[in-house]
């Protein structure tokens, strides 16, 4: 480059980067680190992000602004400032940051997880209260979801019997998937053993690798035609090939529907979710719920829900494992409630197993599995405590930053489900300092179904077996670190050797 262009060049990134920074002052945005141009503050998230912004805000405060690329960014890192944001100001946050790959098949135009928090999102939410996820259908349901997780129980005895480790993250997921699937169209979709067909498992862990990748097309909104990270291809074939599962079963249903005696006899036998929901399609008016509608519905469902689960089952496991007095007192506590080992352990048991209940609060206080809940988005320019929340700006809650903060929990590192009998504090969206599901309009619906598995599924596998890690190793060598993506899974997959009791 010759001098003039390099002067020139100079010149120019300065301007920006002045302009930026005065723009910054003048502008009532909360505190925060200053961008550099063009990049922003990208440079400084590593690839745990939920760490990074946590270490920031002890600098800058729990109302944080960056800038990552062109994205304005807001990060809350108190329980004051989630409340002022998710309730005081619920509505105006009520919007979704859409990510680009969210633009595949028109996802962000079906998807509840990304819809702005109007009529559309709001008859998919009461769709899926009303006949999957409130406490009367979950009660309706219960047996099925024992069936599982007997079958869970099953493969777990089958590994005890053979030697061999659990793989427990994996298990866990395939239950979470069959409770689902099985609810919403009476069939397994998924396999405990590998060497049988894989389709779900491989298109719904693709989707959520490639989606919880970040992606520079989001910060970068004009590099979108290039995809330069591939994510947008690689996506594409993921989402394909989910939906195309979907669309087949529903095409079967069709098929066995049409071949039923009598339209009469198909409205009045409601099998399971499919039907209903079949039952409510409206083929003329695709602004109503549409077959694309109900497809996009599914894959919301999974995707939302089985990860979430085993993640936070097997951060549960591993904390366990690693503290076999804390495993001990969860199972007497158990066992004083079912004195008959051959009895299982059930749903209507979790409100009498306090310990079992602190357990997963402490779990999903440590490992939230969405550290920045799902990102928000600001519908207009808002106040908050003297700053500006620019309209369109993102916003990112860290409740990994919140369940860790010394001001809040005392010896926040430690894996300790004893502080939860003392204070009444639960997950449901009204004690800020432990919100894993969110709070306020978004919070999660699918709450009290993850609640019911999570307990069931982790109070049978503690009351039959013991844990030991595979290949005797010491529980001081565990890798404890977590992998940033859509969830925060373990890094390395808890492989653990059940022991009959
Ligand atoms: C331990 C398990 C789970 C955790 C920790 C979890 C957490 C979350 C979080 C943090 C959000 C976003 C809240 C916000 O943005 O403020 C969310 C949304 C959502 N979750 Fe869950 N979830 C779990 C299980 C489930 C299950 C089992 C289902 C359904 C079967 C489900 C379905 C959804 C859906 C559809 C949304 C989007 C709601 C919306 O945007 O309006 N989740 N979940």
């Amino acid at each position: 480059m010759d001098y003039p262009s390099f002067l020139f060049l100079s010149l120019f990134l300065i301007s920006i980067y002045v302009y930026i920074i005065s723009g910054r002052r003048n502008s009532r945005l909360p505190p925060g680190p200053y961008p550099l141009p063009v990049i922003g503050n990208l440079f400084q998230l590593s690839n745990k992000p939920h760490r990074s912004l946590a270490t920031l805000s002890k600098r800058y405060g729990p109302l944080m602004s960056l800038k990552l690329g062109s994205k304005t960014t807001i990060v809350v890192s108190s329980p004051d400032m989630a409340k002022e944001l998710f309730h005081t100001n619920d509505k105006l946050f009520s919007s979704r940051s859409v990510p680009n790959i969210l633009r595949l098949m028109d996802r962000h135009k079906y998807s509840m997880v990304f819809l702005p928090a109007g009529e559309q999102w709001r008859r998919l939410r009461r769709i899926s209260r009303e006949y999957l996820l409130s406490g009367q259908c979950l009660d309706a349901s219960q047996q099925l979801r024992m069936e599982k997780v007997h079958e869970l129980l099953d493969h777990v005895s089958q590994c005890c019997i053979n030697e061999k480790a659990v793989n427990v993250g994996a298990a866990a997921f395939t239950t979470a998937v069959n409770i689902l699937s099985n609810l919403i169209f009476s069939k397994d979709l998924c396999q405990y053993v590998s060497s049988e067909s894989q389709e779900f498992k491989d298109a719904i862990w693709g989707v959520m690798e490639i989606s919880g990748k970040p992606n520079l097309v989001d910060f970068f909104p004009i590099l979108s035609p290039l995809d330069p990270q591939g994510l947008t291809r690689q996506g594409r074939v993921y989402f394909q090939k989910l939906y195309g599962i979907f669309d087949r079963i529903i095409d079967q249903r069709l098929e066995t529907r049409a071949s039923s005696s009598s339209d009469e006899d198909l409205k009045s036998t409601k099998k399971d979710l499919l039907d209903v929901l079949l039952n409510l399609l409206n083929f003329k008016d695709e602004s109503k719920f549409s077959r694309n509608g109900l497809i996009h519905l599914l894959m919301d469902l999974f995707i939302a829900g089985a990860d979430t689960t085993s993640t936070t089952f097997e951060w549960a496991m591993t904390e366990l494992i690693r503290n076999p007095k804390k495993m001990e007192t969860a199972r007497l506590e158990i066992t004083k409630l079912i004195q008959n080992n051959k009895m299982h352990i059930q749903e209507k048991h979790i409100s009498q197993l306090p310990y079992l209940q602190a357990i997963t609060k402490e779990t999903l206080r440590l490992y939230p599995p969405a550290p920045f809940l799902i990102p928000h988005e600001a519908i207009h320019d808002v106040e908050i405590q003297g700053f500006v929340v620019p309209k369109n700006a993102q916003i990112l809650c860290n409740v990994w930053a919140i369940g860790r903060d010394l001001n809040i929990w005392s010896d926040p590192e430690t894996f300790m489900p004893e502080r939860f009998l003392e204070a009444d504090i639960d997950y449901r969206g009204q004690n800020f300092e432990l919100i894993p599901f969110g709070s306020g309009r978004r919070i999660c619906p699918g709450l009290n179904a993850a609640h019911r598995m999570l307990h069931v599924m982790l109070g049978s596998l503690i009351q039959k077996f013991d844990w030991k890690l595979e290949g005797n190793m010491k529980v001081e060598d565990m890798n404890m670190e977590e992998k940033f993506g859509l969830t925060c899974p373990r890094n390395v997959p808890l492989m653990a050797v059940p022991i009959k009791l």
